[in-house]
């Protein structure tokens, strides 16, 4: 049965809010303004209080448990982030008010800019990009302008390691540049002899993640950001897995020249189905003058008792806008919030944990479940969700099993240069006992496989919709009454 829609509950007459009286003159609008009907449904606040929250309730959400999925940090969102994102001081300000009467915002975002140079070893960063892929499209498109502006119009080519996130090459295509993939080698690094193939006069860039997505660190790191530069090119940093890097290695150190931050993921913003991100970029001193505008900045310095003027400035080679406004600076206050509150050695111990976690975890299943690239992990790692002796599970099968155990399945079929693969990223957050119990029941899973399959087949089992055909139900995403989703 489909679930009631606001619609089907809605009684004429019925109302869940007053408006406060008319404090101001009364005007007319003009004409053509106000539609003369307007098919509101009408429900009492009680029911719509019950409404969402069991709507709310159909949902799995990190509130209620673990949220392995591998490469999107989905760690707990601290409460006080909210809090904070929530005074009206934040809140209610709107971008086009004047600086003078946002100074404590601008000071919030010119301080994250300071935060995110220092953690990411950067001497300048934007705010503005909306999401990871979004703060990756501005990176290719500074790379690209800083080539143009030295007259070194050939160079379009970028590589892009066979192992990462499907936005790098989508964003380095929208970027107008040509996208070259580079294999990884057996330890899961990028293959340094085809990378040296690569660096000639065309190339414009290296996009690299650090971490990379099999939850490894890029043993040549060094040697690659080095190859890269003598041969003209930029080294783009996908900086999605800095979960695993605060406080212990800085990517501006290691040679990269611009990076994205993933403030939704790293600092803890919410995000999942489709909610507002923020991927703010770093760059190195060569790139500085590109970064998108406006950057917040200092216009009059402050002295002991007076605080500074804030305002916006336009770097000198700037590709210009990329996003409405100044960015989502909802997520400004909640990572601005969760770094404050953590301090540099809170940071540091953030990533160690993330990292431990990983580890605890990978050690648990290895033998069970085959770890191609078997050697000390990230804050996540890779294993394969296929028995040789089990031929008809998939990795498919084994995420929505999981799901009859309050767990949230992890990131699977991705990286594609593993079969089946099941990316487990536990994050910091979890305690030993959850990652027991998960331990537990991927175990159980493994030994179900074997012994009763259709168990596996027919999962989820306690969920309020059982196996969806995901294409078609994230196509025909189902938003009005009475209709249901689309099963298999
Ligand atoms: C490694 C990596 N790069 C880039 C992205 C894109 O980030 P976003 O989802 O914020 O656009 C992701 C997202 O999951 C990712 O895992």
């Amino acid at each position: 049965m489909p679930e009631p829609q606001l619609c089907d509950i809605s009684v004429p007459g019925r109302r869940g809010m007053r408006y406060p009286a008319v404090d101001v003159p009364k005007s007319e609008l003009p004409a053509g303004l106000v539609r003369e009907e307007l098919p509101l449904p009408e429900i009492s606040e009680v029911d719509v209080v019950r409404h969402f929250t069991r709507l709310s309730q159909l949902n799995y959400a990190i509130d209620l448990g673990m949220y392995p999925l591998g490469s999107c940090t989905m760690k707990y969102n601290p409460k006080v982030n909210e809090d904070a994102a929530r005074l009206s001081g934040f809140a209610l300000i709107h971008p086009l008010q004047p600086v003078d009467t946002v100074q404590g915002a601008l000071a919030l975002m010119y301080e994250l800019q300071e935060m995110l140079k220092e953690i990411g070893g950067f001497p300048a960063v934007s705010l503005q990009p909306a999401a990871g892929a979004h703060g990756e499209l501005t990176g290719v498109l500074i790379i690209r302008a800083y080539h143009r502006d030295r007259g070194d119009t050939q160079r379009k080519k970028i590589l892009i390691p066979d192992s990462a996130h499907g936005t790098n090459p989508a964003t380095s295509a929208m970027a107008g540049m040509e996208v070259v993939q580079l294999p990884s080698d057996a330890r899961g690094n990028i293959d340094l002899e085809a990378l040296r193939s690569h660096c000639d006069e065309r190339l414009a860039g290296l996009m690299l993640t650090n971490p990379n997505t099999l939850g490894l660190f890029e043993e040549n790191i060094l040697e690659i950001t080095e190859m890269v530069h003598a041969a003209g090119g930029l080294v783009y940093g996908d900086g999605a897995n800095m979960n695993a890097l605060l406080g212990i290695a800085r990517p501006g150190d290691l040679g990269i020249d611009v990076l994205h931050y993933n403030l939704h993921k790293t600092f803890s913003t919410p995000h999942g189905g489709g909610g507002p991100g923020s991927g703010p970029v770093g760059v190195s001193e060569l790139l500085a003058d590109f970064l998108p505008a406006p950057v917040v900045t200092i216009v009059e310095e402050g002295d002991e008792e007076i605080p500074p003027l804030y305002g916006y400035s336009t770097p000198a080679k700037s590709i210009g806008r990329v996003k409405a406004f100044y960015g989502h600076f909802g997520m400004f206050v909640r990572a601005y919030t969760y770094i404050r509150m953590y301090g540099p050695d809170g940071l540091r111990k953030v990533s160690e944990h993330a990292v431990l976690n990983a580890n605890y975890l990978r050690v648990l299943l290895k033998d069970t479940y085959r770890v191609p690239y078997d050697r000390v992990c990230m804050h996540e790692f890779v294993a394969e969700g296929r028995w040789a002796d089990a031929p008809d599970i998939h990795a498919l099968d084994v995420a929505k099993r999981l799901m009859d155990f309050d767990f949230h399945p992890p990131t699977n079929y991705f990286p594609l240069i593993v079969p089946e693969a099941l990316m487990i990223e536990p994050t910091e957050t979890e305690s030993k006992e959850t990652l027991d119990a998960f331990a537990a029941a991927m175990l159980r899973i493994a030994e179900e496989a074997r012994n009763n399959p259709d168990i596996l087949h027919s999962a989820p089992h306690q969920t309020p919709v059982g196996r969806l055909d995901e294409v078609k139900a994230a196509k025909e995403l189902v938003l009005c009454c009475g209709v249901s989703a689309p099963a298999i």
